[in-house]
């Protein structure tokens, strides 16, 4: 793993949301007394791996969307952000009315500025995620969402491209979709998201659509769409099954590597968030577990640009 240097461009997207909230019914009855996004993904709670996306992405001011029900839980695992070297905000979500409802409920604390959004339950890995990441949050104009190949499209939103590449079409969970290019639950929007996300109507089945809020940079002409490679990973862990590849994932890589994966002190860290002290009292406070040991160890061999 190396560090990539400052990115010298100006960074636009510095807020982004993480959206937590749902009832997390296809993971019953594990979720009927805590929220899905706190479940393990092998080591780590699983809020913990889209956390350390934002982080990587540069963001420090993050809001945290949960049901009023697990709001406490969120705030007794992650507190003020201090920890992570940014700032969190709690808000909640009353019912799972849809995602890009996410930005009526933030569209205070945005303030008409760009804002990236991330799900609760999705993991990405990927060479040079970084350099993605901190590419979209410097564009000063439009949206980008990241897809990716999978082999059953008809669970996400789905886009289309031309021959030159181009995207054209995003459907939400087609029957037949066009293609096998899933949107990841990764997005990063301009100032004027708000704005957008309230001309978005329920859909047929009662939610505020994401892909409906895409379709509207799509027809204007300024959605960027990242494919990922074929050597990245992106898991939703939010079935039993992917919740399990998720965490075998995780095992395999990091105990091949000696490195973490989804770990948000390692990113602060990395990203100039948070000194080496912090680092290393995080360490000791984990210091019976592996992943303590591998942040003392971080701590001990590396610089922040070293990494
Ligand atoms: O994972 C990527 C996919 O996420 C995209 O390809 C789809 O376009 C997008 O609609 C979404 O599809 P899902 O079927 O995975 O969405 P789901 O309803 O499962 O929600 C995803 C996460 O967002 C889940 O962890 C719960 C959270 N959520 C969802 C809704 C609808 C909320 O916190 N509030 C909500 O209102």
């Amino acid at each position: 793993m190396r560090h990539t240097q400052a990115n010298p461009k100006k960074q636009h997207v510095t807020k982004g949301i993480l959206l937590s909230g749902g009832s997390g019914t296809r993971l019953y009855p594990m979720t009927l007394a805590a929220s899905k996004q706190l479940l393990p993904v092998y080591d780590k709670p699983m809020i913990y791996y889209p956390l350390t996306t934002l982080i990587l992405a540069g963001i420090r001011e993050i809001m945290i969307i949960t049901t009023p029900e697990d709001q406490a839980q969120f705030q007794r695992l992650l507190g003020s952000g201090e920890q992570f070297g940014v700032s969190f905000t709690y808000r909640i979500q009353p019912k799972p009315e849809g995602i890009a409802q996410a930005f009526q409920i933030a569209e205070d604390w945005i303030a008409g500025s760009p804002c990236a959004l991330i799900l609760g339950d999705n993991l990405i890995f990927a060479d040079g995620l970084e350099h993605m990441l901190r590419d979209a949050a410097c564009r000063p104009h439009g949206a980008t969402v990241f897809s990716y190949q999978v082999r059953d499209p008809e669970r996400y939103g789905v886009v289309s491209f031309d021959e030159t590449g181009r995207a054209v079409d995003i459907v939400e969970k087609p029957i037949n979709p066009p293609s096998h290019w899933a949107v990841t639950g990764l997005y990063f929007y301009d100032e004027r998201v708000c704005e957008f996300a309230r001309q978005v109507k329920p859909s047929a089945r009662g939610e505020l659509e994401i892909t409906d809020l895409n379709r509207i940079y799509l027809a204007e002409g300024t959605l960027e769409v990242d494919r990922l490679a074929r050597g990245c990973a992106w898991l939703d862990a939010g079935t039993p099954d992917s919740l399990m590849q998720a965490g075998t994932f995780v095992q395999a890589i990091q105990s091949r590597q000696g490195l973490l994966v989804g770990s948000p002190t390692e990113a602060a860290y990395r990203m100039g968030f948070i000194p080496r002290e912090r680092l290393i009292a995080t360490g000791q406070k984990m210091a019976k577990t592996p992943l303590g040991q591998t942040l003392l160890h971080v701590a001990a061999e590396y610089g922040p640009s070293t990494l």
